[in-house]
């Protein structure tokens, strides 16, 4: 039914760019020979959670933009042989197909990005697989929460106002120094607002609002001629942030930036002390660790409870 309500508007997305080829040197030394993509979030390398989330939205045709660490993303989306047989000869069908679930997934292709320039840089590597139709970014170490869906929702209101669509997050102003911020006004919708204006990782004195960009991005195929003219910017970076600043100032271009704001759970898993909280919130749900581990995180925190001390931004 929404793909046929969907496909009478415009042309439908099929396309997600996952862009996993930044140095992750938050992470090091664990990110040393793999990339961050690949550490794993409970049983599952996060690249997998992102995956399965472009998947659900309906995106099978995956473009990764991978770096010196392609190898290990690769052969994770790949048959094993080897793994397989073993299992079968074991006759461990429900690890068999978790290990099948992960290879046939999607239709996954990879491009280099050959040194990381920034995150525009990797998104303009996307062009020639993507073509001239809109196409979903979703960022490798960024996990939405299943059960909170968001690019679905970025989708439809980027077919609706044929524009470019980002997802914001309510931040703490003390944290929105590690983020991109946005200028906004209201819409019809509550959820969603008009970005006027777009700054990337400001002093929390020249943030424009408390709006962070988070890593799910709806973008039409304007935005790479728009990015083939965008110098280097902050940390001498191709930022992302910075065209989609010119989208955003020049609605003739690609219609504008509309941002849908994201109420939901969400986990950086770049970020160690995130990464860290991701791995408990997602297990204490789960039918296999929940029970114990539930049990165990009340004993711990009883154990604790006299020595708490105030927040990190864990960088
Ligand atoms: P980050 O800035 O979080 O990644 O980029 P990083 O540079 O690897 O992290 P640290 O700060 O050194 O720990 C956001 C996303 O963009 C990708 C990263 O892989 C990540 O998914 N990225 C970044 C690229 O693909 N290429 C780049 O040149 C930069």
């Amino acid at each position: 039914m929404r793909g046929a309500i969907l496909r009478a508007m415009g042309p439908h997305i099929t396309k997600a760019v996952i862009p996993a080829a930044g140095l992750g040197t938050r992470f090091l030394p664990a990110t040393k020979a793999i990339p961050k993509e690949m550490l794993p979030v409970v049983d599952k390398p996060a690249i997998q959670y992102v995956v399965e989330e472009a998947v659900g939205a309906g995106l099978e045709d995956i473009l990764m933009i991978v770096g010196r660490n392609k190898n290990a993303l690769a052969n994770h989306f790949d048959r094993v042989a080897e793994l397989e047989r073993n299992l079968e000869v074991k006759a461990d069908t429900a690890r068999l197909e978790r290990v099948n679930y992960s290879t046939d997934l999607a239709d996954v292709h990879f491009v280099r990005q050959g040194d990381p320039k920034g995150l525009g840089h990797a998104v303009l590597r996307a062009k020639k697989h993507v073509g001239d139709q809109p196409f979903a970014v979703l960022l490798g170490d960024d996990l939405i929460d299943a059960r909170d869906p968001l690019l679905t929702t970025m989708i439809e209101e980027q077919e609706r106002r044929n524009a470019t669509v980002i997802a914001l997050l309510e931040v703490d102003p003390d944290q929105i120094h590690l983020y991109g911020a946005a200028a906004v006004e209201p819409t019809e919708n509550p959820d969603v607002v008009k970005v006027v204006g777009l700054v990337e990782k400001p002093d929390r004195a020249d943030a424009p609002s408390n709006l962070a960009i988070i890593g799910r991005y709806v973008l039409r195929p304007e935005v790479f001629d728009v990015l083939e003219r965008t110098e280097p910017g902050k940390g001498g970076e191709i930022q992302l942030t910075d065209a989609l600043q010119v989208l955003a100032a020049d609605e003739s271009i690609a219609g504008g930036v509309y941002g849908v704001v994201f109420r939901g759970r969400r986990y950086d898993t770049g970020d160690r002390l995130d990464y860290i909280k991701a791995i408990i919130q997602l297990a204490v749900d789960r039918d296999d660790l929940g029970p114990d581990l539930r049990q165990w995180v009340k004993q711990f925190a009883a154990g604790l409870s006299d020595q708490i001390e105030g927040p990190g931004t864990g960088h």
